[in-house]
């Protein structure tokens, strides 16, 4: 398998996390005869300060040539009196549009060995595994129209957006999102709120007909306010969760709590020209170059990689099964050792990535004897 792969590490813990991400993508190339090439771009704070543009042309146009981006993680405190147009977010926006990939996919994965860091009791997130889909380019956060009027006489003015889907745009997102539940335990969850929307119900209706092709896929619909209980009340009961853009930008947060930290969770976005990569951490700058970081959520990332863009399962499942069985042997960083640590050993980011690649040599080469 060959892989073109761009990898902009941007700010803060982004190099560290995202090296640790390529260290262990090369292990898996060397292990399995692949053949990955890596081409280093920059994009955010960094870009800003040596090109004068958080998104360079030559980091769009390489990333366009490439078969898959991976990112970092951009931002830093002193580009925060930048208007939001020069400022390094508005580079990662950049590229995401121009990649146009319209399918964001959000795993969340109740490790069991990390259960004591979430709020929730192990007993009902031990062994949760979700996929969100969530639709990335529509509804409320482009619908027009929008705007402020704050000419009006009212003290506040008013302001408005509009949630608006086509039928095209439900049902390609929901055909990726049955196609990934094949894959899996074949459960789709889609979220609307269709008993006061008009375009939940043709949401609804969309993917009621996109349901018809994956008979092999059980649809439920559950209503976004009832979801958001039922995600912490029993978030085992989900396999694929099928958003619209809004709804799931706030849920994919509120399950990162039956993960137990924001470092060990892995993102893609795909049905684009090109599918981006990223950990769903930010630039964490209170932690940058200290080797504190968790490479984990972009080992993760890598793992994507390799199912979305490679179709190499197996490499990204030994990946995936690598990183529980380095917390199994009770391995962790930081952020993931809060209060008790006896039994625990404590590493650094990059101790971290080669107990990966390790644990995964281990096991590739216990398959093949
Ligand atoms: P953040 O995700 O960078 O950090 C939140 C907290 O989690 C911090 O305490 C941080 O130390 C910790 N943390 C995050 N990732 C970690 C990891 N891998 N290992 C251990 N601890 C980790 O979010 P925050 O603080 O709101 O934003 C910091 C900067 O990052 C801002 O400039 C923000 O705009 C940017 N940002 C960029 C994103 C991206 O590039 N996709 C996403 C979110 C924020
Ligand atoms: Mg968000």
């Amino acid at each position: 398998m060959k892989l073109n792969i761009l990898v902009t590490a941007g700010d803060g813990i982004g190099p560290e996390v995202t090296s640790e991400a390529v260290a262990v993508l090369k292990e898996t190339a060397a292990l399995g005869g692949h053949d990955f090439a890596f081409t280093e771009k920059r994009i955010g704070g960094v870009a800003i300060v040596q090109d004068g543009t958080p998104l360079p042309d030559d980091t769009l146009a390489a990333a366009l040539n490439s078969d898959a981006v991976l990112l970092g993680a951009v931002g830093g405190n002193e580009f925060n009196s930048l208007p939001p147009d020069k400022r390094p977010e508005a580079g990662l926006l950049k590229i995401r549009a121009e990649l146009g990939g319209f399918a964001n996919l959000r795993p969340a994965f109740a490790f069991k060995e990390l259960a004591v860091n979430s709020p929730l009791r192990a007993e009902i997130v031990d062994g949760a595994d979700i996929l969100f889909v969530r639709e990335l380019l529509g509804g409320l956060y482009f619908g027009q129209p929008r705007g402020w009027d704050k000419a009006t006489n009212d003290s506040g003015g008013r302001a408005w957006n509009t949630m608006v889907y086509s039928r095209e745009e439900v049902a390609r997102v929901a055909r990726i999102a049955f196609k990934l539940a094949q894959v899996r335990r074949r459960k789709l969850t889609s979220v609307d709120k269709a008993n006061v929307l008009e375009v939940s119900q043709l949401w609804r209706a969309t993917v009621n007909e996109v349901a018809a092709e994956f008979p092999d896929v059980m649809v439920e619909h559950q209503y976004v306010d009832a979801m958001a209980m039922h995600l912490m009340n029993r978030p085992r009961d989900f396999d694929v969760v099928l958003t619209e853009n809004l709804f799931g930008d706030i849920l994919s947060d509120e399950s990162a709590v039956i993960t137990g930290s924001l470092g060990m969770l892995p993102s893609a976005t795909i049905g684009g020209k090109v599918n981006l990569y990223e950990p769903v951490h930010g630039s964490a700058p209170d932690i940058a170059g200290k080797g504190l970081a968790n490479p984990m959520g972009a080992i993760l990332t890598a793992a994507l990689i390799l199912r979305h863009s490679g179709g190499l399962e197996s490499e990204a499942a030994a990946i995936e099964s690598s990183v529980r069985k380095v917390l199994e042997q009770g391995y962790r960083m930081p952020d993931l050792a809060r209060g008790n640590t006896q039994g625990l050993t404590v590493l650094s980011t990059k101790e971290m990535g080669a107990k990966v690649r390790e644990t995964m040599k281990e096991q590739l080469s216990a398959v093949g004897s």
